[in-house]
């Protein structure tokens, strides 16, 4: 059995390494990512992966890497022990350490037959100079489903925050509880985002939490603008004083009302409800390890008839507020606002 000592390579190692394989006749699949706390969504990532080649090489973040992605708190393992833990995977044959924000030296030096990344990217939002540098060396693209409820954020969160694991089966009524308020809690308005697309899946999940809002007399008067277009998302951006950064967000969405279906046609209702479906997306997103804030649109009118004219919306068509949605790269901790002089016990 090869050590996981071994496994860890120079970018000189890894170079020899292929070339043997490439005289066994041997296919590589190459995936690279930060790794931090190791997780069973992870591991379960790597089996797939390494079904693809006959061989997989992990290009793993350093650590300076990982703090320019993903901001200062992390990573929370070193390099030396990502790698390791990596190394020691059966499925992992090679593991090397990589500077910078991509890995391409060890593209250009490695020409893999297959490149694998999580589901959560597309061949058109993968990094455009990674993907025209393995097009060009030929590589065949694999993305794999994501592992639902695993995320190095989540669990970083949990550890800060206190708190247990969703719990697997039953579990008792106090725990499922305190789950459900620490989910409270831990949602705080994210404003710093790394440069990593949120997949299609996870906004659908997003627009479920949100559509399961309530809603007076159950009109849900709401519509949601997921803004996918770069070009759209920064026009946006620039009519919100306080919300500039939905530029440098990979997604987000806008939450409109239809005064036509509000209850009673009456604009109250519509922005109540609009609300309400607005917290339930920043929730599902906490939730779902991502980062999101609320940028104020309504009341304002000058940013109201903007972004009803960049959406070709009627008038008719309240925009509401608008959410920027990314993965955090800053990670504000857990907290309540509880204000004992804002409680009143009506005896
Ligand atoms: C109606 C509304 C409008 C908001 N507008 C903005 C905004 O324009 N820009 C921004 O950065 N945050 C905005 N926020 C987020 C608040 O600043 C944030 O929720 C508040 O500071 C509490 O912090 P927390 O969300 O981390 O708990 C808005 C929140 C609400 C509810």
């Amino acid at each position: 059995m090869i050590t996981p000592e071994r496994k860890i390579m120079t970018l000189d190692q890894a170079i020899a390494w292929h070339a043997a394989l490439r005289n066994e006749h041997k296919t590589l699949a190459v995936t690279n990512g930060a790794f931090d706390l190791l997780h069973r969504g992870h591991v379960e990532y790597l089996n797939q992966t390494a079904k693809e080649a006959d061989a997989l090489l992990v290009a793993v973040n350093s650590d300076a890497s990982v703090r320019q992605l993903k901001g200062p708190e992390r990573p929370l393992i070193n390099e030396n022990d990502r790698a390791m833990l990596l190394a020691s995977l059966q499925a992992v044959d090679a593991v090397v350490i990589f500077n910078g924000p991509k890995p391409l030296d060890v593209f250009s030096a490695i020409h893999p037959d297959v490149y694998v990344k999580g589901g959560d990217y597309t061949e058109d939002s993968l990094d455009r100079e990674e993907y025209a540098l393995l097009k060009s060396v030929g590589a065949r693209f694999v993305f794999i489903p994501f592992v639902a409820g695993f995320s190095t954020t989540s669990i970083f969160r949990r550890l800060r925050d206190g708190g247990s694991a969703p719990t697997a089966g039953q579990s008792s009524c106090k725990a499922v509880l305190n789950n459900a308020l620490d989910m409270i809690f831990c949602r705080r308005s994210v404003r710093r985002y790394q440069p990593r697309p949120v997949a299609d899946e996870q906004i659908d999940a997003i627009l479920q939490a949100a559509m399961a809002a309530p809603s007076a007399g159950a009109k849900d008067p709401w519509q949601f603008h997921v803004l996918k277009n770069d070009g759209l998302r920064a026009d946006i951006a620039a009519t919100l004083p306080y919300g500039r950064f939905l530029a440098q967000a990979p997604t987000g969405i806008v939450v409109c009302g239809d005064l036509r279906r509000a209850h009673g046609g009456e604009l109250s209702y519509l922005i109540q409800d609009c609300s309400a479906a607005c917290e339930n997306i920043l929730l599902a997103v906490s939730q779902l390890g991502l980062g999101a804030c609320w940028l104020g649109v309504h009341p304002r009118q000058d940013r109201v008839d903007a972004i009803r004219r960049l959406l070709k919306q009627p008038a008719e068509i309240i925009p509401v507020a608008a959410i920027a949605i990314g993965w955090p790269a800053e990670n504000p901790p857990k907290r309540s606002r509880y204000r004992d002089d804002a409680v009143y016990w009506e005896r």
